[in-house]
């Protein structure tokens, strides 16, 4: 479901928006904007494996399901990933403030999982710092005929007054609403996502199929996340403990695909973390973090301010309530 607020230095407002729109219990939400769009198929399939909106770019390891989230705490960093499917290859992210002029270097590093008898392809991740703010910067992954280039802009400076424009998505999976939620996201003109979690629905599948389907999701989300930053929360779709597969670390695929600036927020979990960005303070928390014994990673060291959004992704399995919290801002947390 997509969702657009614009920032102001009223924070309380979107707030309020977000349980409007997530609860449907706020009335008179104010701060205006949203779409009309309503999903309208139901029950929705996934879009099948050899649908165009997977395709599989073309030449030998070609960079796909490349993705940016934002690298560090003020919004002068990029994370980006991608995959590479046939060797490892280069980990290096080339990167100008103009096109095919690419001044600068970044080199990232590379990982690889198994889940089950599935192996993933080489996932890569760099992190891009020491960028300027509200620059237009061009990049380029991948190497000899077979590299890929993109483009992201980074935010303006951090200011309480500064308007900015978030689109809210969660719960998208990869079916035919997925396909028109994530092409109306993107006729909005939101300029970075908060991606409230239950990302690619990829634990319907059993055995191989689990990873296949968080390929097909890297490489449908691509058209937005390597253009503009998601920023990552997880939710219980995450979590994947499937023991009669063998497989127990909760969050496996997602922590391995999904990176997050949390260091640079001092957490010891990507699950929890914090950014600023423009005029807001998001702060991510994981409700699921004692699963698996997970123990509480860490003290939030923040100051919640009224310029803060929480989110705070609450859902139980079969059930799937979304939660967010604002009474976190007075109360402290509990
Ligand atoms: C990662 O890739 C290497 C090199 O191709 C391979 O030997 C290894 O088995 C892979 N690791 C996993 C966990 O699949
Ligand atoms: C993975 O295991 C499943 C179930 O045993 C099997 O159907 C499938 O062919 C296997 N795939 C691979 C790539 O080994
Ligand atoms: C959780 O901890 C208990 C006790 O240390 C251990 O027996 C169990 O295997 C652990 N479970 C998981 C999923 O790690």
């Amino acid at each position: 479901m997509p969702k657009v607020v614009e920032t102001q230095s009223m924070l309380l407002q979107i707030l309020i928006l977000v349980f409007f729109f997530f609860s449907a219990s706020v009335k008179n939400g104010n701060a205006g904007i949203t779409s009309t769009f309503i999903r309208s198929e139901w029950p929705s399939n996934d879009i099948p494996l050899d649908h165009e909106v997977f395709a599989v770019p073309k030449g030998h390891n070609a960079p796909q399901q490349v993705h940016i989230t934002q690298g560090d705490y003020d919004g002068k960093a990029v994370i980006i990933s991608w995959v590479t499917p046939d060797e490892p290859g280069s980990s290096k992210v080339q990167y100008g403030v103009s096109k095919k002029n690419y001044d600068f270097t970044a080199e990232g590093a590379v990982r690889n999982y198994s889940f089950y008898n599935y192996t993933s392809g080489y996932i890569h991740q760099c992190l891009v710092d020491g960028l300027e703010y509200d620059t237009k910067y061009y990049y380029k992954i991948g190497s000899g005929d077979s590299y890929r280039e993109f483009w992201f802009q980074t935010p303006p400076q951090i200011n309480p007054d500064t308007p900015y424009k978030f689109g809210i998505i969660g719960d998208l999976g990869q079916t035919y609403n997925s396909l028109s939620t994530l092409e109306h996201y993107m006729q909005s003109g939101a300029q970075a996502v908060l991606f409230v979690g239950d990302l690619a629905y990829a634990d319907r599948y059993m055995y191989n199929d689990v990873g296949i389907r968080w390929d097909t999701w890297g490489r449908f989300v691509e058209r937005s996340a390597a253009y503009q930053p998601w920023t990552w929360s997880a939710g219980n779709h995450e979590i994947e403990y499937m023991p009669y597969l063998g497989e127990v670390i909760p969050f496996k695929s997602y922590l391995n695909r999904y990176p997050t600036p949390h260091l640079a927020s001092k957490s010891s979990s990507p699950l929890w973390y914090a950014i600023r960005r423009a005029s807001a303070h998001i702060i991510v928390l994981s409700s699921y973090s004692p699963f698996g014994n997970f123990s509480f990673p860490f003290i939030l060291p923040y100051k919640f301010s009224s310029h803060s959004i929480v989110i705070w992704i609450h859902t139980t399995v079969g059930q799937g309530t979304t939660f967010y919290c604002s009474s976190i801002l007075q109360q402290g947390l509990h």
